[in-house]
């Protein structure tokens, strides 16, 4: 197992408040190598010791229950180097003095500083087998820039050695769906245009865009969150069911889906998609600022596209792909809505009124499993059927932190193992859609619909947004 890891971006807020919490959770489960050791990196002047008193009490604050004994032990097997990452020579010197160990470089950083890092991790003589890279997401900010980062990188390691990150693969729920895609016959039988009305996948957010403004002013929803997660969870729910579980097995499904989707045009844009930036408002009671980005910004903190996947499988079905800041709660999930039963033989409810089933992944904050089918068990006990919506639900007790993602990802970038991990014909697919819609929103000139903090998003959004979570707000 690789033993020593090279943290750049060590002072910021990922680092901080999950890859060292999740770190320390590894050590205390006794799953780091016993000699593992983390050199921390960023701009920041600290020495050993002043950056050890920094990072104590988030740990403690990030996990309470760790004894101080871990905390120590983590914190004794940490250095820090200040390090300046758009020079390449500080960059090589920064890391000297470890290179005959195997490294793993996790850069949590802004992606502009991937190449310059990269060039010096080379120089250093970090990126020459059998050293790893971890890159978070998002890798470039448009398909030119990540084609950049791809080949250029790619030209100091061997794509084997490289492992970006996607959070969202790392969470327990997300694995979840292709277990019970693959595991069981039910879903399988019924996967497709022929039984499938259209499929929903909603992750929501109460959190504002607060404190990550110069990221955000250049990325916004849709290149933020549908380029990387929601194209991830769409791959899972559509993709063909691949040969083996190996890692490129998957990967080859995933990607030939992104190869599918349709590129949005321009004369379809105001009717596939919306995008929207939240105003000030209330959230749970309390008053929410609106956002206001730097001149020159107009970036959306809501978007809402439905994606068309043109293969045999899936043709006719929309895919309503939605995310936004500052919504009502937190949700993530995907609503799979099945198409009415062919002949309708009750009177009660009216044919039109029936509701189709409904299968609905709830994936955060609560792992759940809706069914919705129509039954007579609550009706009157004799005369006509009369059917009422029922919902089966399966709760799964277990809480989904992005720290246990990180966790499960930091340790399959130890073991060498892909699955979790976005290959890079994957990135360049997945930009190639999203430059699509970036484009057609620019040529279409596709307003920026404000929306008050606490609401599902701009007016528009009701087209894209799942029903039952409409309803839920009709009902409060
Ligand atoms: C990150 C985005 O990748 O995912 C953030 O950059 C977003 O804007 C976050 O808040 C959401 O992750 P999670 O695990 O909290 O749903």
């Amino acid at each position: 197992m690789h033993d020593t890891l090279l943290l750049f971006g060590a002072t910021g807020d990922l680092a901080q408040r999950y890859l060292f919490p999740s770190l320390l959770r590894l050590l205390g489960d006794g799953l780091l190598p016993e000699d593992f050791k983390v050199r921390a990196l960023a701009l920041s002047p600290h020495d050993t010791e002043g950056f050890r008193e920094i990072l104590r009490p988030r740990l403690q604050q990030a996990h309470p229950l760790a004894t101080a004994q871990d905390i120590e032990s983590l914190l004794q097997r940490i250095d820090y180097r200040s390090v300046d990452l758009r020079n390449a020579d500080s960059v090589a010197e920064a890391v000297s003095g470890l290179v005959d160990r195997h490294c793993v470089s996790y850069l949590a950083i802004p992606p502009g500083l991937y190449i310059s890092t990269c060039e010096g991790l080379a120089k250093g003589g970090a990126l020459a087998a059998p050293h790893r890279l971890m890159l978070e997401k998002p890798i470039g900010s448009d398909s030119e820039s990540a084609e950049q980062i791809l080949t250029t990188i790619g030209g100091w390691i061997d794509e084997d050695r490289v492992f970006r990150l996607d959070h969202y693969l790392g969470k327990a729920a997300v694995q979840n769906l292709i277990a019970l895609r693959f595991g069981n016959t039910l879903l399988e039988a019924v996967w497709n245009r022929n039984y499938i009305e259209s499929v929903h996948i909603l992750v929501a957010e109460s959190e504002g865009v607060d404190g990550r403004d110069a990221y955000y002013a250049r990325s916004g929803a849709l290149r933020d969150m549908i380029q990387s997660h929601i194209l991830q969870l769409l791959c899972l729910v559509a993709m063909e069911p691949p040969a083996s579980l190996e890692a490129d097995r998957i990967r080859d499904e995933k990607v030939k889906v992104l190869r599918s989707l349709r590129p949005l045009d321009a004369a379809n844009a105001a009717r596939d998609s919306v995008r929207g930036r939240y105003t000030a408002g209330t959230i749970n009671g309390q008053p929410a600022q609106a956002y206001q980005p730097p001149e020159g910004s107009d970036v959306e903190t809501f978007a809402g596209v439905t994606a068309h996947i043109d293969n045999w499988r899936w043709t006719g079905v929309p895919f309503h792909l939605v995310t936004g800041k500052r919504l009502p709660e937190r949700t993530s999930r995907v609503v799979v809505t099945l198409k009415p039963v062919t002949h309708w033989l009750f009177e009660r409810p009216h044919r039109g009124q029936a509701t189709p089933n409904r299968l609905v992944f709830q994936l955060q904050p609560q792992e759940n499993i809706e069914l919705g089918l129509m039954s007579s068990l609550a009706g009157p006990e004799w005369g006509a059927l009369e059917l009422q919506p029922l919902e089966l639900e399966l709760s799964v007790p277990t809480g989904l932190h992005r720290r246990i993602a990180y966790e499960r990802l930091f340790l399959d970038a130890f073991n060498g193992n892909h699955a979790l991990f976005v290959r890079d014909d994957e990135v360049r697919a997945a930009w190639h859609w999203i430059d699509s819609v970036a484009d057609a929103w620019k040529n279409a000139r596709l307003p920026l619909q404000p929306y008050p903090a606490g609401q599902w998003g701009p007016e528009a959004a009701a087209d894209f947004l799942p029903g039952d979570v409409l309803a839920d707000a009709s009902d409060g």
